[in-house]
């Protein structure tokens, strides 16, 4: 059995600039899907693969991420003075255990494999999860549990992929497919957002990752890439030189939450399952649609 993965980091630094002026004070990670911000419905994944400690990489503007994890004493002992228990309830029940969150800073936002990097002295020599906050992955078990799945057999670094279309995959890193194993295949390659035409596939990497540290010392030496940013995709390259790479394909949807539509999209997907709003929802919605 491969060593357990106990962590997971959450890049959360980004400017958010697709969702300005929304994102101008309030982080885009604590934009809400239905009643919950984004990154709890990620946590709240994470947390049902088994992940113990939570490291949040944060930059300039986000304390309120750090806030929301944490109690405000002031509302709990309001709602206790009015006999609000259903909602104290919900608060309680998304509360971390103590000790379990961390925070970093990323200082200057040089890219997603610089903001992964800033992470490596909570995480240590252990594999960890990644998750990428602003994709919504929308599945039951979720897609990190769909991963360790195939990590726990396989071992190495796992990647979940999602079909896209072809004319789509200049957006995204996208990988090659190798051979296929039980569940999953070998990732024989991948690039970061292919020129048109050039993709090796139409599988999408969408944002969830199962990682080894030696990751770390690539990142640390990694120069920058596309967008002039230190890109994580560049050192999953060199990493692939010496270790194996599985893709996952996730059993499931996932809704970019950093783009509009993704956005709203994810919020009418999950306010649909939601049994005391499902109904009113779709008599608006059919409304709105003329049918
Ligand atoms: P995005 O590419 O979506 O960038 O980052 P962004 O800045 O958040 O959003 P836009 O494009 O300006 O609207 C993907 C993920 O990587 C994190 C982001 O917070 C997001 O979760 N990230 C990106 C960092 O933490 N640091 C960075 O330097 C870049």
């Amino acid at each position: 059995m491969p060593r357990p993965i106990r962590k997971a980091v959450f890049p959360v630094a980004g400017l958010g600039t697709r969702f300005l002026p929304a994102t101008k004070a309030v982080p885009k990670e604590m934009l809400p899907v239905v009643d919950q911000p984004v990154i709890q419905h990620v946590c709240d994944e994470a947390e049902e693969a088994g992940i113990e400690h939570f490291v949040f990489v944060t930059g300039r503007n986000k304390h309120v991420i750090e806030d929301h994890f944490d109690r405000q004493f002031e509302l709990e002992e309001t709602l206790k003075a009015r006999g609000k228990t259903d909602v104290l309830e919900i608060l309680e029940k998304y509360l971390p255990v103590p000790g379990h969150t961390s925070f970093t800073r990323q200082q200057v936002p040089l890219g997603l494999g610089h903001a992964v990097w800033c992470a490596r002295q909570i995480i240590g020599d252990e594999p960890f999860a990644l998750l990428l906050p602003d994709m919504l992955a929308h599945g039951k078990p979720g897609c990190l549990s769909q991963m360790i799945g195939t990590y726990n057999e396989f071992g190495g670094n796992v990647i979940a992929v999602e079909e896209v279309p072809m004319e789509d995959t200049s957006k995204y890193g996208i990988v090659e497919k190798g051979r296929a194993i039980d569940g999953a295949f070998e990732v024989t390659g991948m690039v970061e957002k292919p020129d048109p035409g050039t993709a090796p596939s139409n599988l999408m990497i969408m944002g969830r990752y199962i990682l080894q540290p030696e990751i770390f010392d690539l990142l640390e030496r990694q120069p920058r890439g596309k967008g002039g940013e230190i890109q994580l995709t560049d050192a999953m390259i060199t990493l692939m030189d010496s270790q194996k790479f599985y893709g996952k394909r996730f059993d499931g949807r996932t809704y970019d939450c950093g783009s509009k539509t993704g956005f709203i999209a994810a919020n009418v997907a999950f306010a649909l399952e939601r049994e005391d709003i499902a109904g009113g929802l779709r008599r608006e919605l059919a409304g709105l649609l003329g049918c």
